[in-house]
């Protein structure tokens, strides 16, 4: 099972969002809502792996830009049915970020949470999230750490797919470090991310 699920990861997320619940709740995770300050009124936001849109419409709330990728089709209806019935105007597009065609230098700020990529593709598209920001743009990404192994508050189960702040700096190595932190910590984040968890999270600004 758990082979099937990292070997077909859009079947995974069809199922997790196909739930009538929103497993990670309705509210933007807390530390991007945090980090967002840094971001002027109106700029434009690219979510890669948005789910079903919490942390993109929050954004599109708060009046930025806001364009949304996400591989789950259902997850992706899901959240242009919220963009709708919420009367926010979202670009909100599915597709694999490994294949997707990245826009150059386009975006102010580029926001990743909870977004585990394998190994052989996290470096490439990391690399291609610096790429789509325009000078000076903002990075702002939140992922467990290895020591979420011990809890019971989410992510993946392979250590391959959790990330370091070591991890962080060499994909962003190009990168001004704002704030970088690999902490213990306690989530709330609907019935899926609850309780005390380990995430590395930071904000990179592209030179
Ligand atoms: C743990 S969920 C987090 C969703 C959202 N960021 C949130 O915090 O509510 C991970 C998301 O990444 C998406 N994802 C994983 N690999 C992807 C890929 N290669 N291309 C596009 N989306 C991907 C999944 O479809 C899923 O929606």
């Amino acid at each position: 099972m758990a082979n099937d699920r990292w070997t077909n990861p859009q079947k995974m997320w069809d199922e997790r969002f196909a739930e009538s619940e929103p497993v990670y709740g309705e509210h933007p995770n807390a530390y991007l809502s945090a980090q967002s300050q840094r971001i002027a009124p109106g700029c434009r936001i690219l979510v890669p792996g948005d789910g079903y849109g919490r942390n993109g419409i929050w954004l599109a709330r708060q009046g930025f830009q806001v364009s949304t990728v996400d591989l789950s089709p259902v997850g992706v209806a899901r959240a242009r049915n919220s963009a709708q019935a919420a009367g926010l105007t979202m670009a909100i597009e599915q597709a694999d970020l490994a294949s997707w065609t990245w826009p150059e230098a386009q975006f102010d700020a580029v926001a990743s949470i909870f977004l585990h990529l394998p190994p052989e593709l996290r470096p490439q598209i990391h690399a291609r999230m610096l790429g789509t920001l325009k000078p000076g743009g903002l990075l702002i990404i939140e992922a467990f750490s290895p020591a979420q192994l011990q809890y019971s508050s989410g992510g993946p189960k392979q250590v391959e797919l959790l990330y370091t702040a070591e991890v962080l700096r060499k994909d962003f190595v190009s990168a001004g470090v704002l704030e970088l932190q690999q902490v213990e910590t306690e989530i709330d984040e609907g019935r899926l991310h609850r309780g005390p968890a380990a995430v590395v999270h930071g904000v990179f600004r592209k030179q």
